[in-house]
């Protein structure tokens, strides 16, 4: 079954780039949030990206015409769903919320159609079940800004079929992406598995005084060659993220090495959470 028209759920900082990604493939595209405001935010900020690109000469202004023309957005997920073969979650990370939503597309989507979560945190065999097609369920995890960022994790559970592997990798192919295949749920996947293991590094250095955090960002671009230091990057995914990935991994491994680090936590109480809140381990105008 060719997939034809996709469904991404969620308006957020993901979302909203997932659903553009997916539009600029080709793919019809319906971007659904239970938030008009949401929307239409979301749908602002992709106009003024995808301005921004044509008057980079990054994309002409017929590809991005056309994008915006499959793009759609609407609040009502039963119609959303109807026409889906392909749904991306990408709603808050609660794992009651997305039970519900896997239960609900369970019964208003196709019988063929693939719901994947682009969850970072939690495992899609924690919602299979509740989708009552548990061989059609899987995880494609984007990364931020979705509309950069290559990666797409795909990550099957126990039941995920093969055949539901090669559709999505398909996908993310069309998308200009590179699928990597996670082939048993781990937490924290690849890749965020290993930035928790740089931040845990970084954190550590920092918190025992051996450098300031802007050496220790400088040392991650100029020495490793990373496009962004540690903090720097902690700041951009945000400290809550940060906070509750930890919290998750930690509530999964019990390995007191996962559990959020004490600098996190402070800046969280302080409401410090990073780009979006105006000020992190850095600030922000
Ligand atoms: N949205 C869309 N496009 C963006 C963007 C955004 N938020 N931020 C930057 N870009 C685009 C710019 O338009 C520019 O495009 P162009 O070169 O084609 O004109 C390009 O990205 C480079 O941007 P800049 O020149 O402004 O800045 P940088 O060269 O520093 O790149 C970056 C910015 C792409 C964010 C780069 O610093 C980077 O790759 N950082 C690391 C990001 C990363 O590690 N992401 C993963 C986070 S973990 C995650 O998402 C997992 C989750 O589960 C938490």
């Amino acid at each position: 079954m060719a997939i034809e028209n996709i469904l991404v759920i969620g308006a957020g900082t993901m979302g909203r780039q997932i659903a553009m990604s997916c539009a600029l493939g080709g793919y019809a595209t319906v971007l659904q949030d239970i938030s008009e405001p949401a929307l239409a935010a979301a749908r602002t900020e992709l106009e003024s990206w995808a301005a921004s690109r044509v008057a980079k000469g990054k994309l002409s202004q017929d590809a991005v015409d056309q994008a915006l023309g499959l793009l759609s957005q609407t609040a009502d997920l039963d119609a959303a769903a109807r026409d889906a073969d392909l749904v991306i979650e990408a709603a808050v990370e609660r794992l009651d919320i997305k039970e519900e939503i896997f239960a609900r597309l369970g019964k208003i989507t196709a019988a063929h159609a693939i719901l994947a979560t682009n969850s970072s945190t939690l495992p899609s065999s924690k919602v299979a079940a509740a989708s009552g097609r548990p061989a059609q369920v899987c995880n494609m995890h984007f990364f931020n800004p979705a509309l950069v960022m290559k990666c797409v994790e795909i990550v099957r559970n126990d039941q995920t079929s093969d055949a539901t592997v090669a559709a999505v990798t398909e996908v993310a192919q069309r998308l200009n992406k590179q699928p990597v295949l996670v082939n048993k749920e781990i937490p924290g996947f690849i890749a965020n598995r290993m930035m928790g293991a740089i931040n845990r590094e970084a954190l550590n250095l920092a918190q025992a005084g051996i450098a300031s955090i802007v050496d220790i960002d400088t040392t991650a671009r100029t020495a490793l060659g990373h496009p962004m230091g540690p903090f720097e990057l902690m700041d951009m995914v945000g400290l809550d993220v940060v906070d509750f990935i930890a919290q998750a991994n930690y509530a999964e491994t019990g390995n007191d090495a996962d559990l959020p680090h004490p600098l996190i936590v402070e800046k969280v109480k302080e409401g410090k959470l990073g780009r979006k809140s105006g000020e992190g381990f850095y600030p922000y105008n």
